[in-house]
Formats: C-alpha cells, sequence, structure tokens
C-alpha cells in the first residue's frame, strides 16, 4: 500500500467508531483517500460507550454485504463526555475478527498517571496503534501528541529513506533519527517539554493535578443537579466534562446558545456542544487551580444571563 497507494477494493473498505468519536476519524478516513463515507459509526450505550452488541452486527452486516471492515477505532475519553469505550472486549473482537484496534486516548491517554482513575486503561497496551496528546490533560503547551505502535516494525509503514537526512548507512551505524517515525520532517522538539515536565513535576504531583480535575468535575456536577434552573447530562463525570444547560421553558436552545456568546464576550470562554440537536453548555475542567468557588461563580452568571435571555427570546 505504501509503493502502489490503495488496493483495487478500497472503496470496500470499512473504519468502525462509535457515534461519540472525535471527528478527525472521518477527517482521516478523507485524507487516507477512503472517504469520510467508509467510516460506520456504531451506537452508544448509556454511558456514550460503544456498544459491543451493535459493533458485533455491524461487522456481521459488513461481511455479509462483502465489505471489509479493517478498522475499529475505541475512544479513551470522547470529547464531550469523557467516556471511555469498552477496551478490553474491543480488543477481544478485534483479535477474533482480525481488524486493527487504534485508541483514540487524546483526551483520556493522561489517566495512566491517575491514582483514582487509572483501571479505567485496563486493556489499552493490547491496541495496535495509540494516540495520545499531550497539551491536554499533561499540561503542555501546544502542541504535543504521540502516535504509538505496540509493533514498531510497523513504523516501516511511514519510513522514507531519503541521502541527504536518514541514509541507510546512518541506521546500520546506530545513529537516530527521528524523521523515520514522523509524518512530519522538520518539526520541534516537543518531547523535551513532556521529559522536563516528568522530570521536574514527578508523576505522582501530575496524578494529584490530574485527580483534582475529576474531583472537582464530580462537584460541579452535583452542585449543578441540586439547582432547579439547570439540567445536567453528565450526573457522574466519567473524567472531568460537565455537559449541562441552563433549563427555560421556552426557545431552550437559543437562550444557551445566547448565554454562551454573551458570556464569552463578558467574563469567561465557555464550551457549547450539540446533543441530539440540542444546545449543552460544558466545562471541561482542565486547570488544576480552579475551586469548585470559581466554577459557581460562572454559573451564578450564567443564571443572571439566563433569567434575561428567557424573557427577551
Ligand atoms: C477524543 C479526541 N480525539 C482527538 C482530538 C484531536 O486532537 P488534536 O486537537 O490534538 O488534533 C481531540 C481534541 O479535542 C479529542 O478530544
Amino acid at each position: 500500500m505504501k509503493q502502489s497507494g490503495l488496493p483495487a477494493q478500497f472503496n470496500r473498505m470499512r473504519i468502525l467508531c462509535s457515534e461519540s468519536a472525535h471527528f478527525t476519524v472521518k477527517k482521516s478516513a478523507a485524507q487516507l483517500g477512503l472517504g469520510e463515507n467508509a467510516v460506520i459509526t456504531v451506537q452508544t450505550d448509556e454511558n456514550h460507550r460503544m456498544s459491543l452488541s451493535h459493533l458485533r452486527s455491524k461487522i456481521a452486516e459488513m461481511k455479509s454485504e462483502g465489505l471489509v471492515p479493517f478498522l475499529i477505532v475505541g475512544t479513551c475519553g470522547t470529547t464531550d463526555f469523557g467516556s471511555i469505550d469498552p477496551i478490553q472486549e474491543l480488543a477481544v473482537i478485534a483479535k477474533e475478527e482480525n481488524i486493527w484496534l487504534h485508541i483514540d486516548a487524546a483526551f483520556g491517554g493522561a489517566l495512566i498517571l491517575s491514582h483514582s482513575h487509572r483501571e479505567k486503561l485496563n486493556g489499552i497496551h493490547q491496541a495496535n496503534s495509540i494516540t495520545v496528546d499531550f497539551h491536554k490533560l499533561f499540561y503542555q503547551p501546544i502542541s504535543c501528541g504521540a502516535f504509538l505502535l505496540k509493533n514498531g516494525k510497523h513504523f516501516n509503514l511511514m519510513n522514507h529513506v531519503a541521502d541527504y537526512l536518514n541514509p541507510e548507512e546512518d541506521r546500520d551505524e546506530g545513529i537516530l533519527n527521528l524523521v523515520s517515525k514522523s509524518t512530519q520532517t522538520t518539526r520541534r522538539f516537543d518531547s523535551l517539554k513532556l521529559y522536563l515536565s516528568l522530570k521536574t513535576i514527578g508523576t505522582n504531583l501530575f496524578a494529584r493535578l490530574i485527580d483534582s480535575t475529576f474531583e472537582l468535575a464530580t462537584d460541579v456536577a452535583d452542585y449543578l443537579s441540586e439547582q432547579n434552573d439547570f439540567e445536567v447530562l453528565t450526573k457522574e463525570p466519567e473524567l472531568n466534562t460537565v455537559v449541562f444547560r441552563y433549563v427555560s421553558d421556552q426557545e431552550i436552545n437559543q437562550v444557551n446558545r445566547n448565554i454562551q456568546q454573551e458570556l464569552y464576550h463578558s467574563y469567561a470562554a465557555i464550551a457549547k456542544t450539540t446533543i441530539d440537536g440540542q444546545n449543552y453548555l460544558k466545562f471541561t475542567m482542565l486547570n488544576p487551580r480552579t475551586t469548585l468557588k470559581d466554577v459557581i461563580d460562572i454559573i451564578d452568571r450564567i443564571r443572571v444571563l439566563g433569567e434575561k435571555w428567557r424573557k427577551h427570546v
């Protein structure tokens, strides 16, 4: 494939991921020349995790239609809900069906350092490849990410020998050139940031930083659940996101959109997302210095704006 491009039957190749997976799965399929339609989304359960029964039936359906499911993308920490697909079970299915398993751990990969949530990554070592973003929960400046392969030999699939840069004799003499393992040629020494952070902060303090954001998310979800004028979707946050909205008896979508926009221009940038066509607001607790009081301050401002907009839209 590296030499001759996509195989003749490329239009039968399919990628499976959950309906909550990140849009970059589709974007990558398009960049690979397979097209976004090669990505088949699998339903999620009530906890926004990929449904295993639906995955199995999708694979069976594809095979009966002569399609070739070749990649399962499991997400460890979906962008909105922080949900974690059942990694161990995905690994079993991928092995049975001889399908490559990729885990998008861009958001959730940092759980590996967590004291309280680490077991949620159980089974991740079985993935054929993993992506991790260090500019998310590892607190590194943008950008800093890694693509990990279970079998290092597969890096050959992206290796290109250029005489001026990484000639064969360099490799034979043990001279390391990371261009052989990268899609980019010229690039920054991003791993230095992570290395120095791990060295100076240490994994224990990292764990405390990360875990404090999970605790804050739980406290905020509990607080919001007690308020009559708020509805919370993530009552028990899986990671550190809280998805909620201000409750208005009319034009609830517009009211929440207006709240987010006005807050953005006046006080704080909070995220908005759409779930089943409904607008929701979202807190992603990344900063370990943020306190419940800071968040309640924002919630109070949301309430004031909500009361204003429900009368005006
Ligand atoms: C689950 C997940 N995967 C992938 C990405 C994309 O990461 P990046 O912004 O580093 O391209 C994100 C970004 O939000 C994400 O949440």
